[in-house]
């Protein structure tokens, strides 16, 4: 408990405090960040999502988006207000049915203050109605909403839910979703789990998109536009739902011929990563003129420019991998994305073995000979990149180095385990690179401080005997790269901007 001490001469602020019961001398303003390293406002304190109902409207000729965003929560501390991280032009804010007074603060906070404050514990329900024009609206001067030809597209990393639907934007407060978006008759409304129904009204359809198991924000994806979308499912059952925008051009077939390989990828990855852990896969193809991918939990974001160069198999590895390593198991905090990228990496390696394209340890063999000692490469610490290289190549690529390293040290069969393990282990949680470390020494009976320290944390490239203990090759000659190697590397267009 805050015990508050009264200057002489602040009658006025004593007297208010008086004037309010006892016990609300402990209530307090949540904190307008989780407590993220990298990102100190993302998210917030004071409370927990459980579920988000997003109920949208969506314009694609003039990029307006209304509706009202319901929140279930619950308060962790006794609160007298709290934020949600949002842009849009709010107009009513409702906390357990009372008109609540809000106001903005910081670049994207939504601050608000219920009539009665809320003790902790308090399962809350908040409604959000609003409306605005997404891109319209910046925070530190960028703007991550993508307008396309037909619609609107929110997919990124780690900024995407500011444009949409107010949240509490931070991995560690997961929750599940249902979304729900009318467009106008023609346009299709994409976004995460399953098509529970379809509405048609005067002149619109409503999608009714419901994602029944803990997802984070940033995972959270809506597509507008005009789809072509099919369906089937993977060997053990689990529905498949793609969708392909119907301007895709040149680059639908390779398009197709890619992501219509979902099932079998994602057959192939339970092989490797245990049970797959949704209720729902698939993946969608916008007319967008981005150039990356990203692991939208159960439906992919995939840029036309991934298959630009032909079918592309391995980024449908990458963003399938990461369902597991970065979806159902998240990160704690931004710092411990090596969680994520390292194996979401290391599964397009495997994948490259399977095909015959080279394999996990050539791919390794490779990383090390092809960057030298004094490449700046080396100085990105996979386990603790910092905010500015967070998604730098060399938390993809060393970071799957120190998996092969770790593979070698421990052995294949301790090694599958992990890899089957740790999603069961934190399914649908969090967890951190020290979380693994541990992890990988308990099913490992090895202790793996230095191998985890050198290949992960120190700013150097790892010498020759780390290199041999960990059976990387040191070559004389040019590296000469695996038949994979383009392929994967392409599938990093995040880099290129
Ligand atoms: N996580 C994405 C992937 O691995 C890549 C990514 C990093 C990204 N930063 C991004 C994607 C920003 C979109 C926007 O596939
Ligand atoms: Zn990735």
């Amino acid at each position: 408990m805050h015990r508050r001490l009264i200057a002489p001469g602040a009658l006025a602020a004593a007297s208010l405090l008086l004037a309010i019961p006892a016990s609300a001398a402990d209530d307090r303003p949540g904190a307008p960040g989780i407590g993220d390293s990298y990102y100190p406002y993302y998210g917030n304190g004071g409370y927990d999502v459980s579920h988000y109902d997003i109920r949208l409207t969506y314009r694609p000729q003039t990029d307006e988006l209304e509706g009202t965003t319901t929140l279930l929560a619950t308060t962790t501390q006794n609160l007298s207000r709290f934020d949600l991280d949002f842009l849009l032009d709010v107009s009513e804010v409702r906390v357990n049915g009372a008109k609540a007074a809000f106001t903005t603060s910081g670049q994207h906070e939504l601050e608000i203050t219920p009539a009665r404050a809320l003790p902790k514990g308090t399962a809350i329900t908040v409604v959000v109605r609003y409306s605005g024009v997404p891109s319209t609206k910046s925070a530190y001067g960028f703007s991550t909403w993508h307008r396309t030809p037909d619609g609107a597209v929110a997919a990124d990393e780690p900024e995407s839910a500011w444009w949409w639907f107010p949240s509490n934007d931070h991995p560690l407060d997961k929750a599940t979703y249902d979304v729900s978006v009318a467009v106008p008759q023609g346009t299709q409304a994409i976004s995460n789990g399953t098509l529970q129904s379809t509405v048609s009204g005067p002149g619109t359809t409503r999608y009714n998109w419901r994602s029944d198991k803990p997802q984070a924000t940033y995972l959270t994806t809506l597509a507008i536009g005009r789809f072509d979308i099919t369906t089937g499912r993977t060997s053990s059952g689990v529905p498949v739902v793609n969708a392909y925008s119907k301007d895709l051009g040149a680059d639908d077939g390779a398009a197709r011929a890619s992501v219509e390989r979902t099932g079998e990828i994602v057959d192939w990855l339970t092989g490797r990563f245990g049970p797959y852990p949704f209720n729902s896969v698939g993946g969608y193809v916008p007319d967008t003129t981005t150039g990356y991918a990203l692991e939208t939990q159960t439906r992919v974001y995939y840029s036309p420019r991934q298959f630009a160069g032909g079918s592309n198999t391995s980024v449908v590895v990458h963003e399938l991998a990461h369902q597991w390593f970065g979806d159902d198991v998240s990160l704690k905090g931004w710092k411990d994305i090596w969680i994520n990228e390292g194996f979401a990496r290391y599964a397009q390696w495997l994948w490259s073995e399977h095909e015959g394209e080279g394999t996990a340890q050539e791919l390794a063999d490779y990383v090390y000979a092809s960057h030298p000692a004094e490449d700046a490469f080396w100085t990105v610490a996979p386990g603790d990149p910092g905010p500015d290289n967070q998604f730098d190549i060399a938390v993809y690529d060393r970071g799957a180095l120190a998996v092969q390293a770790l593979r070698n040290e421990i052995g294949d069969e301790a090694f599958s385990a992990v890899l089957k393990g740790w999603p069961k282990k934190h399914a649908y949680g969090n967890a951190s690179v020290a979380d693994f470390r541990a992890y990988a020494e308990k099913v490992s009976g090895k202790p793996l401080a230095e191998l985890f320290d050198t290949w992960l944390f120190r700013p150097t490239k790892p010498a020759a005997p780390a290199a041999q203990g960990a059976a990387v090759a040191q070559r004389a000659t040019a590296p000469v790269p695996p038949k994979s190697w383009k392929r994967i590397e392409a599938t990093n267009d995040v880099h290129g901007g």
